[in-house]
């Protein structure tokens, strides 16, 4: 493919350099001979879905290739927070991560359309209009000039607030609380419509400015919420389902572009096998979840939908306003049963 600029040829020597350094010193993303392991950076806990569908994915990967490609996936943030772990997989320093959405949406502002609530009802409906190639192929590929594949999506599943102070149940509640959010456009205001005041973070920091009152609560799905211990220190839960987050796995253009055409397949068919699996996981887990939290001590409450729902209209106008944005938009809102 010769769609990408100039840069991007910087950032294919960068990843030679980076592979031929760590082949080197013999660790983790090293290409020797015929072989080759990619390091793929997560924020997530080992217990988390993302973690055992990926690991999963790179044992197999090792298996059908006959070891000719393996994946590693690092855990807890360790290779770096999202933000900068783009950017690393841009040149190459790591060859694979799962972002957010809402770090995609920084890079092309197109990725905001599937970052906004209203847009996916469900888990089910969302992996549907993932597997349409027709909506996500030229949204997948435009990242391909910063040397950024896209391989795919995976659930966040269900985003609801949780915070230390009390319940919330409509957006006067939320009214001077600090409420983390991802380094997103789309999240800030989000946030502000609802009603709080937003607090842009690295996703590994939440749960220390939970503790020390920095901010007063945070958004995710209960999965996060449990994963990550917020629930020690912020124990009202309210189910505010404000949207259906979006995960995507990424990897550096110029490594899978180098592949032989066989591994790449398999890397396609372990990556639909680890989409599959990584769904079933999230609808188990989310439930375990929420039953561990209602043991160990969180207050999950019922909020006023309608009132959140009127508040957050004003998001989709201002989010979803080009021809491409809105083709995206109405393709997903199709597929909804
Ligand atoms: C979810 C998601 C992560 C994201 C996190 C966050 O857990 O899976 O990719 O980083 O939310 O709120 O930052």
């Amino acid at each position: 493919m010769n769609t990408k600029k100039n840069f991007a040829v910087l950032g294919s020597a960068a990843a030679a350099m980076m592979l031929a350094l760590s082949a080197c010193g013999g660790g983790a993303g090293s290409a020797g001979g015929d072989s080759q392991t990619l390091r793929l950076a997560l924020n997530q806990t080992e217990t988390h879905p993302s973690y055992v569908a990926l690991d999963n994915m790179g044992q197999n990967l090792d298996k059908n290739t006959e070891g000719k490609l393996s994946v590693d996936v690092h855990a807890n943030e360790t290779l770096g927070k999202q933000k900068e772990v783009i950017q690393l997989v841009s040149d190459g320093t790591v060859e694979m991560a799962v972002v957010s959405g809402t770090q995609l949406e920084n890079l092309n502002p197109d990725f905001q359309v599937f970052n906004l609530p209203g847009v996916f009802d469900s888990v089910e409906h969302q992996m549907s209009v993932l597997a349409d190639e027709s909506t996500v192929s030229d949204l997948y590929a435009s990242l391909e000039e910063r040397n950024i594949t896209v391989l795919g999506g995976l659930t966040q599943g269900t985003r609801s607030i949780y915070n230390s102070n009390g319940p919330i149940n409509k957006p006067q509640d939320l009214a001077g609380m600090k409420i983390r959010v991802q380094e997103s456009d789309v999240q800030m205001k989000m946030i502000e419509l609802m009603g709080g005041a937003p607090t842009p973070m690295a996703f590994g920091e939440v749960y220390t400015a939970m503790q020390s009152g920095v901010i007063d609560g945070a958004e995710n799905n209960e999965i996060s919420y449990l994963t990550q211990k917020h629930n020690e220190v912020a124990k009202f839960f309210s189910t505010t389902n404000h949207l259906v987050g979006l995960d995507y796995v990424v990897i550096n253009t110029d490594v899978y572009e180098a592949m032989s055409e066989d591994v790449r397949t398999a890397l396609r068919e372990q990556w639909a096998a680890a989409v599959e699996e990584h769904t079933a996981l999230w609808l188990k887990q989310t439930d375990e979840a929420h039953a561990q939290l209602e043991t160990n001590g969180t207050k999950f409450n019922d909020v006023d939908e309608q009132a959140f729902d009127a508040a957050l209209e004003p998001l989709i106008k201002q989010y979803v306003d080009t021809e491409v944005e809105q083709r995206i938009y109405d393709a997903a809102r199709a597929a909804a049963k």
